[in-house]
């Protein structure tokens, strides 16, 4: 096993856990391994018989629409075996560790797990302790990382912004318990963005977050200038354990995205949001709907991405 548990000794994908680790090279493969898939969705059959044989089981600690939905028709359309597990339903809560819930999925000859938990790290410990052969991919784990969804931003950027180097990327919101925001920023960096700007008010920022390779900024309006990717992120109320801000109405003044507002970017500036959105929390309605808006593209190219970083990680099989 390589120091990266996320590589084999080949330096290929086994597991995909976190951005964190991951080179350009490696980056730009699943960019392009997921434009293949892509061009595949106007095609009368979607299918491809990549993962003919294989059974992967999306285990969902906690509650998903888009990532959810799209891993399993990610896993369909490579003509995978694919279960859905129902946390709420299973032996989980009758008192069951996660990681005999993990010993018992494995005896049934499972090849993949696809992990939400609400605890930093729970993609990784299954990783480290499942059967060598087993590749986990995470679909997001407490505040720490959310790797397909930073992939499938940036995808869709590329899509719209093909050169990274001369990008200036906002980010605005709730950064501090944002996994989706760590993993943006990690991979914006990666491929060389010109600028990621954190725009948020102080309570909404981790300690020392200029270490990410960030600029910060408190005010909108300043912070929007000469920014072509716009990246809204909702208020995370269910991990704030005190009261960070003084209202919503107070936040969607100071920080929610309006069609003025999002007049100060560069005219061609795309907006993105990894959802679910809350309108008129953090964006107003006509910018979530208006023609800037490339919210639900994101979310199509969810299946592309889960393809691509599925098939990667499969092939890998053998070669621990
Ligand atoms: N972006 C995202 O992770 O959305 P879900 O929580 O619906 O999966």
């Amino acid at each position: 096993m390589s120091h990266n548990l996320q590589l084999n000794v080949e330096g290929k994908l086994k597991h995909f856990l976190t951005i964190d680790g991951l080179d350009k090279a490696l980056l730009t493969e699943i960019l392009d391994i997921a434009e293949s898939f892509a061009e595949m969705s106007g095609h009368h059959v979607k299918k491809v018989p990549l993962l003919r044989g294989k059974t992967i089981v999306n285990l969902f600690f906690e509650n998903s629409t888009r990532t959810r939905t799209t891993f399993e028709l990610a896993a369909k359309r490579l003509s995978a075996d694919v279960i859905s597990m129902n946390i709420a339903t299973s032996a989980t809560s009758k008192g069951e560790s996660l990681l005999d819930t993990i010993r018992n999925l494995e005896a049934m000859f499972v090849d993949m797990f696809v992990v939400r938990h609400g605890t930093s790290g729970a993609a990784h410990f299954i990783a480290e302790h499942t059967a060598p052969h087993i590749s986990v991919i995470n679909a997001g784990d407490g505040r720490h990382s959310h790797p397909t969804q930073a992939m499938l931003d940036m995808f869709t950027i590329r899509q719209f912004k093909p050169d990274f180097s001369t990008l200036r990327v906002a980010i605005i919101g709730d950064i501090l318990h944002s996994r989706v925001a760590r993993s943006q920023i990690l991979a914006l960096n990666t491929l060389g963005a010109a600028e990621v700007r954190v725009i948020a008010p102080k309570t909404l920022l981790p300690a020392h977050v200029q270490t990410l390779g960030v600029t910060v900024c408190h005010n909108l309006t300043e912070g929007l200038k000469d920014i072509d990717v716009i990246i809204m992120l909702r208020l995370q109320k269910e991990r704030m354990t005190s009261a960070l801000l003084p209202s919503e109405n107070e936040y969607f003044k100071c920080f929610g995205l309006t069609p003025e507002k999002l007049e100060i970017a560069k005219p061609d500036a795309i907006v993105m949001h990894p959802g679910p959105i809350n309108r008129g929390v953090e964006i107003d309605t006509r910018v979530a709907d208006g023609p800037q808006s490339v919210i639900l593209r994101q979310v199509s190219n969810g299946i592309a991405i889960r393809m691509a970083v599925m098939s990667m990680a499969m092939q890998t099989q053998g070669a621990v």
